[in-house]
């Protein structure tokens, strides 16, 4: 009914729903990014504390805690996309399609290997892995705490990574979205629609390009 009205206040120019990510697939990946960005945020807040002070554990405990959120976002986008979630057709077309798929991809294996590694890291620090110290995920191996080191060498690169590649990635949809004004920043926000009908006109300069 809603979509209706909007194809109707907008001259029948209301967006295609099959061309945009659905509300799941959004809320799961501005969830990500944000806990993605604090997560990171917190190690480099906590890397100018001395080690061992209260506010310093403090820190690493929530940036464990909010990382267990991570991985069951994590799960949960993987099986929704897999599963019912929408098949977008791809936003752009030849060598563009292909290295927003590569990026996409790595993007989705850093996740993976960021979280696992996380857990290994606590795991091998032989320190509780709990959620807000609401529940102590057991290790399924046993790490020695002389891993810990490599481990968390590892935790640290594919971090890092993460944040150039995922900042690289949120350069190309401001890119698309101010300097080629497309459509694909806009596949992945909620109330494109609500956007197009408050801006009388914009379809006009979308045809002509200005
Ligand atoms: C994209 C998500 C994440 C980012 C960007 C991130 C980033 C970082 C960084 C930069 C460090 C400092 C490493 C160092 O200085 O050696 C760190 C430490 C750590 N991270 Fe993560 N991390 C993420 C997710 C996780 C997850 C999912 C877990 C586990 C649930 C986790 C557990 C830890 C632990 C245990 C430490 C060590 C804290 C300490 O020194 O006691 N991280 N993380
Ligand atoms: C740590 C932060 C981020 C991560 C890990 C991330 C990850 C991803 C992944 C894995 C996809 C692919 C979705 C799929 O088709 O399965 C995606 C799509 C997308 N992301 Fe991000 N993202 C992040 C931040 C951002 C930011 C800050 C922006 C905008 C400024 C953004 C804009 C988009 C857009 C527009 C798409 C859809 C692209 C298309 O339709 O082809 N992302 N993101």
């Amino acid at each position: 009914m809603t979509s209706r009205l909007v194809a109707e206040a907008s001259g029948g120019a209301a967006r295609d729903e099959r061309a945009v990510y659905d509300g799941m697939e959004m809320a799961l990946h501005w969830t990500t990014a944000l806990l993605v960005v604090t997560l990171y945020a917190l190690s480099q807040i906590w890397s100018f504390l001395p080690r061992g002070t209260p506010v310093r554990l403090g820190l690493q405990w929530v940036h464990v805690s909010l990382g267990i959120l991570l991985a069951a976002v994590l799960v949960t986008r993987i099986v929704w996309r897999l599963g019912p979630g929408r098949r977008v057709p791809p936003a752009t077309t030849g060598l563009t399609e292909v290295a927003a798929q590569i990026v996409h991809y790595l993007l989705y294996a850093l996740l993976l290997a960021v979280v696992v590694l996380g857990f290994c890291f606590r795991w091998a620090q032989q320190v509780p892995l709990t959620f807000f110290g609401l529940l102590a995920i057991p290790s399924p191996y046993p790490f020695a705490k002389e891993q810990a080191g490599a481990i968390g060498n590892l935790h640290w690169w594919m971090a890092t990574t993460i944040i150039v590649v995922a900042g690289l990635h949120a350069a190309a949809a401001l890119f698309h979205h101010f300097v080629l004004r497309d459509d694909v920043l806009l596949r992945m926000l909620p109330h494109r629609h609500a956007r197009r009908v408050a801006a009388p006109g914009a379809e006009a300069r979308e045809a002509t390009g200005r």
